[in-house]
């Protein structure tokens, strides 16, 4: 098969073409050809080599979480899907196994789900990695619910994007933060108060907001850009981080300090193991309208590099994808 390698960690230019053998599913494992793989910031740190303390890295080596396409084989205790069914799902990349950007990609069963009619591959490899893990940080373990006053912090990213979502189909009021040229775009998606990071104090705003304080703060960018996040968040109240390896701060530091305030703190790293029912519920909240896709921009695998540039800016809007094969 042909994939998208690397033989080192560096920069977007080591990416590059190559044939490789197309795996074989084990016992439990979707064997995905991909028509279309999804573009994540971790695929940017992975290729940089800073997942090197969750993963061993082995070369050469596939790039890539997320996934959609079809069924093109399954190992010997698959049941719930055969070859030729439309699927999307973050692979086995997340526990070690090869990634995404390639024609063939092993995924275990308990990681995959059907793509309902009317959502496209390009759609469906949109949604793994980051709206699993926006639903894993408000519902899971950030309990979001109706009448609470909500932000997230870095409402216009991949993430984001399906967190104020989200968050407002369970009935919360909900503020997020975003540069400029998505304040628009935040509004769209019935964000009640958009909080423009250029141009305002974000302190003040939320004060102006919440005069009691937040019941739930996502931070979804880094600790450096909101600093005194736990001030924003009433006594009671959760203040979630997703660690992004790059500004993540003194966990314990942060824990203590959350401790005192009496604020839960919890740092919400995506788990795949077992999704498969998550990723359904999301697809069926598209398909009944209740939340809306984020703009989705295509690239050919070929230019991976250059979506890898235009993902480490940190400033994309709403999700990027690779087109692998026409399907
Ligand atoms: N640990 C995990 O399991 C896990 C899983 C998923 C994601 N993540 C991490 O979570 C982060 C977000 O992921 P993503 O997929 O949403 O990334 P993304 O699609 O690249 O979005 C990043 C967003 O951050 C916003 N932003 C940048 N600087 C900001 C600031 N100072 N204040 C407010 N917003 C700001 C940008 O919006 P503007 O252009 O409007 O500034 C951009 O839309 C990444 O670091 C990613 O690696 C971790």
């Amino acid at each position: 098969m042909y994939a998208m390698i690397i033989e080192e960690t560096g920069g977007p230019e080591v990416l590059r073409y190559s044939e490789l053998p197309t795996p074989v599913p084990g016992a439990a494992d979707v064997l995905v050809q991909i028509a279309y793989a999804g573009v994540n910031p971790a695929d940017w740190k992975n290729r940089q080599g800073l997942l090197a303390a969750y993963r061993p890295y082995f070369f050469p080596y596939i790039i890539g979480f997320d996934a959609a396409g079809v069924v093109a084989a399954v190992g010997d205790d698959v049941t719930a899907f055969k070859p030729g069914d439309r699927v999307f799902t973050p692979t086995n990349h997340g526990q070690g196994g090869q990634g995404s950007y390639a024609q063939y990609t092993l995924a275990n069963q308990d990681r995959v789900a059907h793509i309902p009619d009317g959502l496209s591959f390009a759609q469906a490899a949109a949604l793994p990695v980051a709206a699993l893990t926006a639903w894993q940080a408000v519902f899971d373990r950030g309990g979001v619910h109706a009448n609470q006053k909500v932000m997230i912090h870095g409402g216009s990213g991949g993430l984001g994007g399906f967190a104020v979502q989200f968050a407002r189909w369970a009935g919360a009021q909900v503020a997020a933060t975003c540069s400029t040229v998505n304040v628009e775009y935040l509004q769209g998606l019935g964000v009640e108060r958009v909080i423009d990071y250029r141009e305002e104090d974000i302190t003040q705003a939320v004060n102006a907001w919440a005069p009691d304080g937040l019941d739930y703060l996502l931070d979804a960018v880094g600790v450096s850009t909101l600093p005194n996040a736990l001030d924003l968040v009433r006594t009671g109240g959760t203040l979630v981080s997703i660690p992004t390896l790059v500004d993540d701060g003194d966990f314990e530091a942060a824990a203590t300090a959350a401790q005192a305030k009496n604020v839960m703190r919890v740092f919400s790293t995506m788990d795949d193991v077992g999704c498969s029912a998550t990723l359904g519920k999301i697809a069926d909240l598209l398909g009944s309208g209740d939340i809306c896709l984020p703009p989705i921009r295509e690239f050919p695998l070929a230019e991976a590099a250059e979506a890898h540039r235009v993902i480490q800016s940190g400033h994309n809007r709403g999700k990027l994808v690779l087109k692998v094969a026409e399907l």
